[in-house]
């Protein structure tokens, strides 16, 4: 379980302090495709980040924390922000932004698979032995385990994207982060890389967390989802009841600008931009967006609440039925 409690962070700039996530508070469960969505800029990758505890600078966590829990190996394990970077391989694992272009163009790849893994998880291995286990563990996934002798520019975007797949779950982790794992593939091999992801959350019985700023992935892999606006969660809930019935206004614009089959009509876009994070509005920072935007929506920054069981939003608008 990932639990995010008060989470705040920022990037050092020269013009001072851009605060990015602001006060972000969700729970991820055991067993489940949590999706995270929102348009480029929102800070989707910047919180991957802070779940994985990749803090570098200039970015920082103002305050609040990360906390990681669950059971291995029968074994219990908690880790918070701060030492969240022991939980690697074996707990949580990342797949980053572009990650095609993260493998080393000159190694092959089994080089690749040997310097990620963990020493002390090779066990007593030799070398030959623990790269016989992960060709093993390709052909599970019906990759080649050729694969390993090739250098990354043998294979295709799609092909690598696997493979970094395969590495990033060859250690059971208990939580695979994966940032924008389809984006710059083409459809087809697009749905191949979600059929991998969702099989493996089956096989693994593990946790999901996939950031896309493309809503059909959502609505394609995953439990519940977090929208995300302006370094905030305008909305979160199970994916299903999202796109069947939005309640955050925000929510409501993305998801009604969505192409339906047999819908020959124009969508209509979210006009206007987010604002920019270095000076956003006072109040909701949607509220310049909004068409519903009252007084109030541009003064106060509304809560993020439990608005009916299971379904929180971030408006001033929505009555609590819970
Ligand atoms: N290295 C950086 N220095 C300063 N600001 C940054 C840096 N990286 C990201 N940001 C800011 O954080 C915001 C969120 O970025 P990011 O988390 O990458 O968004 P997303 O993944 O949703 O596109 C950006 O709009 C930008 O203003
Ligand atoms: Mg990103």
């Amino acid at each position: 379980m990932i639990k995010v409690d008060n989470l705040s962070t920022s990037y050092e700039t020269i013009d001072g302090d851009v605060h990015v996530l602001n006060d972000l508070n969700f729970t991820i469960n055991d067993n489940e495709i949590f999706g995270i969505a929102g348009e480029s800029g929102c800070g989707k990758t910047t919180l991957l980040r802070t779940l994985y505890d990749l803090i570098e600078y200039p970015l920082k966590v103002d305050h609040g924390e990360v906390v990681l829990s669950g059971v291995k190996d029968g074994k219990n394990f908690e880790y918070h922000t701060g030492n969240i970077k022991k939980s690697w391989w074996n707990n949580m694992s990342y797949v980053p932004q572009a990650a095609q272009s993260v493998l080393d163009p000159i190694s092959r790849l089994k080089s690749q698979f040997l310097d990620s893994i963990p020493v002390e998880d090779r066990k007593k291995e030799t070398e030959k032995e623990t790269l016989e286990r992960v060709a093993d563990y390709l052909e599970q996934l019906n990759l080649s385990r050729d694969i390993l002798e090739s250098y990354p520019f043998q294979l295709s975007g799609g092909m690598r994207q696997r493979a970094i797949i395969a590495l990033a779950t060859f250690m059971s982790p208990n939580v695979v982060l994966a940032d924008e794992p389809t984006t710059a593939l083409d459809v087809v091999v697009q749905k191949g890389i979600l059929m991998m992801l969702m099989d493996l959350q089956k096989k693994l019985k593990n946790t999901m967390v996939i950031v896309s700023h493309d809503m059909g992935v959502h609505y394609q892999i995953t439990n519940r989802m977090a929208i995300m606006y302006s370094g905030s969660v305008a909305e979160l809930g199970n994916t299903e009841d999202i796109f069947g019935d939005p309640i955050h206004p925000y929510t409501q614009m993305l998801v009604g600008a969505l192409p339906r089959v047999g819908d020959k009509s124009a969508r209509v876009g979210i006009p206007g931009r987010p604002p920019a994070l270095k000076n956003p509005p006072k109040g909701c920072r949607f509220a310049p967006r909004c068409p519903h935007a009252t007084d109030r929506c541009k003064q106060e920054v509304p809560k993020f609440e439990e608005i009916k069981p299971g379904r929180f939003a971030a408006c001033h608008l929505l009555k609590k039925e819970v």
